[in-house]
Protein backbone atom coordinates (compact mmCIF):
# COMPACT_ATOMS: atom_id res chain seq x y z
CA UNK A 1 0.00 0.00 0.00
CA UNK A 2 0.87 3.19 -0.93
CA UNK A 3 1.41 6.63 1.92
CA UNK A 4 -0.25 9.52 1.12
CA UNK A 5 2.00 11.81 0.41
CA UNK A 6 2.07 14.95 2.86
CA UNK A 7 0.50 17.88 1.92
CA UNK A 8 3.06 20.63 2.93
CA UNK A 9 1.54 24.69 2.74
CA UNK A 10 4.71 27.14 2.13
CA UNK A 11 3.86 30.94 3.04
CA UNK A 12 7.03 32.31 1.19
CA UNK A 13 8.99 31.83 -1.89
CA UNK A 14 12.30 29.43 -1.71
CA UNK A 15 15.34 28.96 -3.34
CA UNK A 16 14.55 26.98 -6.79
CA UNK A 17 16.78 23.88 -5.42
CA UNK A 18 14.31 23.95 -2.01
CA UNK A 19 11.17 24.24 -3.65
CA UNK A 20 11.96 21.39 -6.29
CA UNK A 21 12.77 18.64 -3.56
CA UNK A 22 10.20 19.80 -1.11
CA UNK A 23 8.13 19.32 -4.79
CA UNK A 24 9.50 15.87 -4.97
CA UNK A 25 8.63 14.20 -1.26
CA UNK A 26 5.45 16.29 -1.08
CA UNK A 27 2.08 17.41 -1.94
CA UNK A 28 2.91 20.97 -1.84
CA UNK A 29 1.28 24.32 -2.26
CA UNK A 30 3.80 27.05 -3.02
CA UNK A 31 3.59 30.68 -2.76
CA UNK A 32 5.24 32.19 -6.32
CA UNK A 33 4.18 35.60 -5.52
CA UNK A 34 6.58 35.65 -2.54
CA UNK A 35 4.47 38.35 -1.26
CA UNK A 36 3.67 37.91 2.79
CA UNK A 37 0.21 35.61 2.79
CA UNK A 38 -2.32 37.56 4.64
CA UNK A 39 -3.55 36.36 8.35
CA UNK A 40 -7.14 34.89 6.83
CA UNK A 41 -4.46 33.02 4.06
CA UNK A 42 -2.76 31.62 6.32
CA UNK A 43 -5.74 30.34 8.25
CA UNK A 44 -6.72 28.56 4.61
CA UNK A 45 -3.64 27.27 3.94
CA UNK A 46 -3.43 25.89 7.28
CA UNK A 47 -6.66 24.04 7.35
CA UNK A 48 -5.60 22.26 3.30
CA UNK A 49 -2.28 20.77 5.01
CA UNK A 50 -0.80 18.65 7.36
CA UNK A 51 2.22 20.78 7.44
CA UNK A 52 2.93 24.59 7.12
CA UNK A 53 6.42 25.74 6.22
CA UNK A 54 6.23 29.83 7.25
CA UNK A 55 8.82 32.23 8.06
CA UNK A 56 9.29 35.13 10.29
CA UNK A 57 6.35 37.81 9.90
CA UNK A 58 3.90 35.06 9.49
CA UNK A 59 2.13 35.96 12.59
CA UNK A 60 1.15 32.65 13.86
CA UNK A 61 -0.38 33.46 17.06
CA UNK A 62 -3.11 31.69 19.77
CA UNK A 63 -6.22 33.09 17.49
CA UNK A 64 -4.76 31.45 14.03
CA UNK A 65 -4.45 27.98 16.57
CA UNK A 66 -7.95 28.72 17.35
CA UNK A 67 -9.00 28.99 13.78
CA UNK A 68 -6.77 26.59 11.81
CA UNK A 69 -8.12 23.26 12.29
CA UNK A 70 -7.30 19.62 13.05
CA UNK A 71 -5.29 19.04 10.14
CA UNK A 72 -2.68 20.72 10.71
CA UNK A 73 -0.03 18.68 12.75
CA UNK A 74 3.54 20.56 12.35
CA UNK A 75 4.77 23.66 11.55
CA UNK A 76 8.26 23.70 9.74
CA UNK A 77 9.70 27.09 9.90
CA UNK A 78 11.81 28.16 7.51
CA UNK A 79 14.25 30.65 9.68
CA UNK A 80 15.95 30.01 13.44
CA UNK A 81 13.64 32.35 15.00
CA UNK A 82 10.23 31.46 16.09
CA UNK A 83 9.03 34.54 17.79
CA UNK A 84 6.01 35.19 15.59
CA UNK A 85 5.10 31.99 16.72
CA UNK A 86 2.80 30.93 19.97
CA UNK A 87 4.40 27.42 20.80
CA UNK A 88 2.21 27.44 23.86
CA UNK A 89 -0.79 27.80 21.46
CA UNK A 90 0.86 25.30 19.04
CA UNK A 91 1.81 22.16 21.60
CA UNK A 92 -2.04 23.11 23.07
CA UNK A 93 -3.30 22.55 19.69
CA UNK A 94 -1.33 18.82 19.27
CA UNK A 95 0.62 21.00 16.90
CA UNK A 96 4.49 20.47 16.50
CA UNK A 97 6.94 22.84 15.64
CA UNK A 98 10.68 22.84 14.19
CA UNK A 99 13.03 25.83 13.33
CA UNK A 100 16.60 26.02 11.13
CA UNK A 101 19.09 26.50 13.58
CA UNK A 102 22.82 26.23 13.35
CA UNK A 103 22.62 26.51 9.73
CA UNK A 104 22.85 30.48 9.61
CA UNK A 105 24.73 30.67 12.28
CA UNK A 106 28.18 31.40 10.68
CA UNK A 107 26.68 33.94 7.78
CA UNK A 108 24.92 35.59 10.82
CA UNK A 109 28.14 36.52 12.64
CA UNK A 110 29.46 37.64 9.32
CA UNK A 111 27.11 40.43 9.20
CA UNK A 112 27.18 40.90 13.17
CA UNK A 113 31.22 41.14 12.74
CA UNK A 114 30.40 43.69 9.49
CA UNK A 115 28.39 45.86 11.34
CA UNK A 116 30.93 46.08 14.65
CA UNK A 117 33.27 46.90 12.09
CA UNK A 118 31.48 49.52 10.15
CA UNK A 119 29.66 51.16 12.61
CA UNK A 120 32.98 52.25 14.93
CA UNK A 121 34.97 52.81 11.33
CA UNK A 122 32.04 54.33 9.79
CA UNK A 123 32.33 52.34 6.87
CA UNK A 124 28.70 53.71 5.09
CA UNK A 125 29.39 57.51 6.44
CA UNK A 126 32.75 57.13 4.02
CA UNK A 127 30.90 55.34 0.64
CA UNK A 128 28.14 58.40 0.90
CA UNK A 129 30.97 60.73 1.70
CA UNK A 130 32.41 60.02 -1.78
CA UNK A 131 29.13 59.22 -3.56
CA UNK A 132 28.30 62.73 -2.77
CA UNK A 133 31.45 64.23 -3.86
CA UNK A 134 32.67 65.09 -0.54
CA UNK A 135 36.08 63.77 -0.76
CA UNK A 136 38.53 66.45 -1.52
CA UNK A 137 42.06 64.46 -0.47
CA UNK A 138 42.95 62.32 2.59
CA UNK A 139 43.36 64.28 5.35
CA UNK A 140 44.60 63.51 9.08
CA UNK A 141 41.70 64.37 10.67
CA UNK A 142 39.34 63.54 8.45
CA UNK A 143 36.71 60.49 8.97
CA UNK A 144 38.30 59.69 11.92
CA UNK A 145 36.62 56.62 14.12
CA UNK A 146 37.15 54.61 16.83
CA UNK A 147 39.79 51.59 16.83
CA UNK A 148 38.03 48.54 17.25
CA UNK A 149 41.33 46.25 18.67
CA UNK A 150 41.52 45.83 22.51
CA UNK A 151 37.90 46.99 22.80
CA UNK A 152 35.54 45.08 25.06
CA UNK A 153 32.51 43.44 22.97
CA UNK A 154 29.75 42.11 25.30
CA UNK A 155 27.80 39.23 24.03
CA UNK A 156 24.53 39.38 24.80
CA UNK A 157 23.05 35.88 24.32
CA UNK A 158 25.94 33.50 23.53
CA UNK A 159 24.59 30.74 21.86
CA UNK A 160 25.23 29.47 18.50
CA UNK A 161 25.13 32.30 16.83
CA UNK A 162 26.63 34.93 19.89
CA UNK A 163 29.47 32.17 20.21
CA UNK A 164 30.62 32.56 16.07
CA UNK A 165 30.42 36.59 16.79
CA UNK A 166 32.72 36.19 19.87
CA UNK A 167 35.08 34.23 17.68
CA UNK A 168 35.09 36.39 14.80
CA UNK A 169 35.74 39.67 17.57
CA UNK A 170 38.41 37.77 19.29
CA UNK A 171 40.19 37.68 15.80
CA UNK A 172 39.74 41.24 15.25
CA UNK A 173 41.61 41.90 19.20
CA UNK A 174 38.45 42.35 20.87
CA UNK A 175 38.03 41.16 24.31
CA UNK A 176 34.95 38.54 24.88
CA UNK A 177 32.01 39.17 27.59
CA UNK A 178 29.17 38.12 28.04
CA UNK A 179 25.94 38.35 29.73
CA UNK A 180 23.53 34.85 29.50
CA UNK A 181 21.02 33.04 32.15
CA UNK A 182 23.88 30.85 32.61
CA UNK A 183 27.41 30.55 31.95
CA UNK A 184 28.25 28.41 28.53
CA UNK A 185 29.86 25.31 28.64
CA UNK A 186 33.59 25.99 30.34
CA UNK A 187 35.85 24.67 27.59
CA UNK A 188 34.28 27.46 25.05
CA UNK A 189 34.70 29.99 28.05
CA UNK A 190 38.25 29.38 28.28
CA UNK A 191 39.20 28.93 24.46
CA UNK A 192 37.30 32.12 23.88
CA UNK A 193 38.77 34.24 27.07
CA UNK A 194 35.90 34.85 27.88
CA UNK A 195 34.08 36.95 30.49
CA UNK A 196 30.71 35.69 32.19
CA UNK A 197 28.67 38.94 33.47
CA UNK A 198 25.62 37.26 35.40
CA UNK A 199 24.04 40.93 35.86
CA UNK A 200 23.62 42.55 32.09
CA UNK A 201 23.44 45.89 34.23
CA UNK A 202 26.69 45.27 35.63
CA UNK A 203 28.26 44.52 32.26
CA UNK A 204 27.13 47.45 30.15
CA UNK A 205 28.70 50.38 31.75
CA UNK A 206 31.66 48.78 31.24
CA UNK A 207 31.69 47.46 27.11
CA UNK A 208 32.75 49.32 24.19
CA UNK A 209 30.45 47.44 22.19
CA UNK A 210 27.60 45.46 22.72
CA UNK A 211 26.18 42.84 20.51
CA UNK A 212 22.39 41.66 20.61
CA UNK A 213 21.70 37.98 20.01
CA UNK A 214 19.17 36.71 22.26
CA UNK A 215 16.01 35.32 20.65
CA UNK A 216 13.46 37.63 20.74
CA UNK A 217 10.81 36.19 23.73
CA UNK A 218 8.76 37.97 26.24
CA UNK A 219 11.42 37.84 28.81
CA UNK A 220 13.76 39.85 26.45
CA UNK A 221 11.22 42.54 25.20
CA UNK A 222 13.19 45.72 25.44
CA UNK A 223 16.02 44.10 27.30
CA UNK A 224 17.99 47.28 26.22
CA UNK A 225 15.67 49.52 28.08
CA UNK A 226 15.70 53.20 27.70
CA UNK A 227 17.21 52.60 31.31
CA UNK A 228 19.80 50.12 30.67
CA UNK A 229 21.17 52.04 27.63
CA UNK A 230 21.61 54.67 30.03
CA UNK A 231 24.07 52.48 31.54
CA UNK A 232 26.23 52.33 28.22
CA UNK A 233 29.70 55.14 28.14
CA UNK A 234 28.98 57.79 25.15
CA UNK A 235 31.71 56.22 23.17
CA UNK A 236 30.03 52.57 23.18
CA UNK A 237 28.32 51.19 19.87
CA UNK A 238 24.92 48.83 20.15
CA UNK A 239 25.00 45.88 17.24
CA UNK A 240 21.67 44.06 16.53
CA UNK A 241 21.14 41.29 14.06
CA UNK A 242 18.69 39.39 16.35
CA UNK A 243 15.02 41.20 16.50
CA UNK A 244 14.41 44.78 16.72
CA UNK A 245 11.86 44.31 19.66
CA UNK A 246 14.92 43.57 22.06
CA UNK A 247 16.04 47.58 22.06
CA UNK A 248 13.43 50.12 22.91
CA UNK A 249 14.63 51.93 19.72
CA UNK A 250 13.13 54.90 20.26
CA UNK A 251 15.17 55.13 23.65
CA UNK A 252 18.21 54.12 21.67
CA UNK A 253 17.45 57.33 18.95
CA UNK A 254 16.77 59.65 21.79
CA UNK A 255 20.49 58.09 23.14
CA UNK A 256 22.32 58.74 20.12
CA UNK A 257 21.22 61.90 19.18
CA UNK A 258 21.90 63.39 22.38
CA UNK A 259 25.24 61.86 22.24
CA UNK A 260 24.87 60.00 24.90
CA UNK A 261 26.25 56.61 22.58
CA UNK A 262 28.60 57.08 19.86
CA UNK A 263 26.04 54.89 17.25
CA UNK A 264 24.97 51.84 16.61
CA UNK A 265 25.05 48.95 13.63
CA UNK A 266 21.11 47.26 13.50
CA UNK A 267 20.27 44.57 10.89
CA UNK A 268 16.64 44.57 12.93
CA UNK A 269 14.16 46.90 13.44
CA UNK A 270 11.34 47.15 16.08
CA UNK A 271 8.38 47.34 12.90
CA UNK A 272 10.10 45.63 10.35
CA UNK A 273 9.92 46.34 7.12
CA UNK A 274 10.03 50.01 8.64
CA UNK A 275 12.63 51.44 9.66
CA UNK A 276 12.98 54.08 12.61
CA UNK A 277 13.13 57.11 11.07
CA UNK A 278 15.54 59.21 13.39
CA UNK A 279 17.70 56.19 13.46
CA UNK A 280 17.65 55.96 8.95
CA UNK A 281 18.53 59.95 9.25
CA UNK A 282 21.83 59.09 11.93
CA UNK A 283 24.84 59.69 10.49
CA UNK A 284 26.63 57.77 13.04
CA UNK A 285 23.67 54.51 12.48
CA UNK A 286 24.23 52.15 9.80
CA UNK A 287 21.16 49.99 9.10
CA UNK A 288 20.56 46.90 6.96
CA UNK A 289 17.50 45.56 6.17
CA UNK A 290 17.64 42.07 8.26
CA UNK A 291 19.65 40.65 5.51
CA UNK A 292 22.24 38.96 7.97
CA UNK A 293 21.64 35.48 7.06
CA UNK A 294 20.73 36.13 3.31
CA UNK A 295 23.45 33.91 1.52
CA UNK A 296 22.02 31.46 -1.36
CA UNK A 297 24.29 28.95 0.85
CA UNK A 298 22.12 29.45 4.21
CA UNK A 299 18.98 29.79 2.34
CA UNK A 300 19.40 26.39 1.00
CA UNK A 301 20.50 24.88 4.28
CA UNK A 302 18.18 26.65 6.16
CA UNK A 303 15.31 24.61 3.33
CA UNK A 304 17.28 21.60 3.86
CA UNK A 305 16.64 21.45 7.50
CA UNK A 306 12.70 22.37 6.32
CA UNK A 307 12.77 19.54 4.30
CA UNK A 308 14.85 17.16 7.14
CA UNK A 309 12.07 18.00 10.27
CA UNK A 310 9.24 17.18 7.55
CA UNK A 311 10.63 14.04 6.06
CA UNK A 312 11.08 12.71 10.01
CA UNK A 313 7.74 13.90 10.88
CA UNK A 314 6.62 12.24 7.86
CA UNK A 315 8.23 8.58 8.64
CA UNK A 316 6.52 9.02 12.16
CA UNK A 317 9.86 10.16 14.28
CA UNK A 318 10.54 13.24 16.09
CA UNK A 319 11.57 16.02 13.93
CA UNK A 320 15.03 16.94 14.98
CA UNK A 321 14.61 20.68 15.52
CA UNK A 322 11.58 20.63 17.88
CA UNK A 323 11.20 23.94 20.13
CA UNK A 324 10.65 22.70 23.26
CA UNK A 325 9.36 25.28 25.69
CA UNK A 326 11.34 25.85 28.69
CA UNK A 327 14.76 24.39 26.77
CA UNK A 328 17.39 27.58 25.91
C1 LIG B 1 15.89 33.91 11.38
O1 LIG B 1 16.12 32.83 10.85
O2 LIG B 1 15.16 34.04 12.34
C2 LIG B 1 16.60 35.08 10.83
O3 LIG B 1 16.23 36.26 11.43
C3 LIG B 1 16.44 35.16 9.34
O4 LIG B 1 17.49 35.93 8.91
Amino acid sequence: MTQRRLKVGVTRKLPQAVEARLSALFDVTLNDADSPVSPEGLIALARENDVLAPTLGDALSADFFNECGDRLKLIANFGAGVDHIDIAAANAHGVTVTNTPSVLAEDAADMAMALILAAPRRLVEGVKALEAGDFKGWSPTWMLGRRVRGKKLGVIGLGRVGEAVARRARAFGLSIHYHNRRPINPHIEDELGATFWPSLDEMLPRMDIVSVNCPATAQTRHLLSRKRLALMQPHAYVVNISRGEIIDEEALADAIEAGKLAGAGLDVFENEPKPNQRLLAARNVVLLPHMASATIESRIEMGERVIINIKMFADGHKPPDRIILGLD
